[in-house]
């Protein structure tokens, strides 16, 4: 492995002021994303569905790096280049997302453990053939009242998330590792800190333990958020908690954390954010690996119409730019 290129990489994807599209979601969620609109979801709808958002004029002011899917890296744009080139061409780092879903956690049936690690060297290595840079894997944590998360299961993903992680850096590819607490349910604001805490600890406990290089590592975590169902917090509450869990749990050299959105909605996720970069000073760069709050208001103009994507092209850099603004510090 060479390390000096890793960290390059890392670095690259830090660089202030830009932040990481996340445009990785699987056939099941792309579907579910085109359907909202009507539009009907097919190897091409979803090519089209890509290429709006990735043949973006100017997106290289933005983003650092965008996340692709198994089937996004294959295919091609518009006029022909493929979507890994496209994005190299623009000074953008193509990465991917290779963590193949659930599966039921049998040790506590109510949640699930994310799978992909069989072969995952083989399939790593052939990304990285594709031109991929970088790689992402998701757990995801539920909170149900006081007994879910169950300690089991958030120690079981967070070895998932440390073997993946150790797998991609000997490929060569920088592992973003995403441990995503989710916002769903009513639970409080410190419900979701102490949560979000054990599974940060968890987490860096397991990377450390196999000897994943922080350095050459990225942490994409949820922000600290009440479930959407109880009363919501002001973006100051919010970046408080989100801030402090962070400076309990992460060591200083990580080389970055990226937030997700988590479908907060887009102008929420974009205050959050802003508030949570300015709460503290932190030893990390900080910035945003959004999917749905970067996307969905430009899916809302498009709905898979050819008359609607330079306007949903504009929708789509008004979001970028908002972000981008949320993100500087003066
Ligand atoms: P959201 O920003 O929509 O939460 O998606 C981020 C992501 O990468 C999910 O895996």
């Amino acid at each position: 492995m060479n390390k000096k290129q890793l960290y390059e990489v890392a670095e690259q994807l830090m660089t202030p002021g830009k932040g990481i599209l996340a445009a990785d979601e699987s056939i099941e969620t792309a579907t579910k994303r085109l359907k909202a609109f009507d539009i009907e979801s097919n190897e091409d709808s979803r090519r089209a569905y890509r290429d709006l958002f990735l043949s973006t004029e100017g997106i290289e002011n933005y983003l650092n790096g965008v996340i692709l899917f198994d089937e996004t890296i294959k295919q091609d744009n518009s006029a022909g280049i493929p979507f890994a080139q496209l994005l190299t061409q623009k000074g953008i780092l193509p990465g991917i997302k290779v963590d193949g879903g659930k599966e039921i956690d049998p040790n506590s049936p109510k949640e699930t453990l994310t799978v992909g690690l069989v072969g995952l060297a083989e399939r790593l290595s052939e990304y990285k053939h594709m031109g991929a840079k970088f790689t992402k894997w998701r757990a995801v944590i539920k909170i149900e009242g006081d007994t879910l998360p169950s300690k089991s299961n958030i120690r079981m993903e967070a070895k998932r998330l440390a073997q993946f992680a150790l797998v991609s850096q000997q490929i060569g590819l920088v592992p973003i590792v995403e441990p995503e607490v989710l916002h769903d349910g009513n639970h409080t604001l410190e419900r979701a800190a102490e949560v979000e805490q054990l599974t940060l600890q968890a987490v860096f406990e397991e990377l450390e333990s196999v000897g994943v290089d922080l350095k050459a590592l990225i942490l994409k975590p949820s922000m600290v958020l009440p479930g959407k169902d109880a009363v919501s917090s002001t973006p100051e509450e919010v970046a408080k908690s989100t801030a402090e869990v962070l400076l309990a749990t992460v060591p200083k050299k990580l080389a970055g954390v990226v937030f997700l959105s988590g479908g907060q909605e887009p102008e929420e996720a974009t205050k959050n954010l802003g508030a949570i970069v300015k709460a503290e000073k932190f030893p990390w760069p900080i910035s945003f690996s959004f999917a749905r709050a970067l996307q969905t208001p430009a899916l809302t103009v498009w709905r898979g119409k050819e008359e609607n994507i330079e306007k949903a092209r504009d929708v789509f850099t008004q979001r970028l730019k908002q972000n981008q603004l949320a993100i500087q510090l003066d």
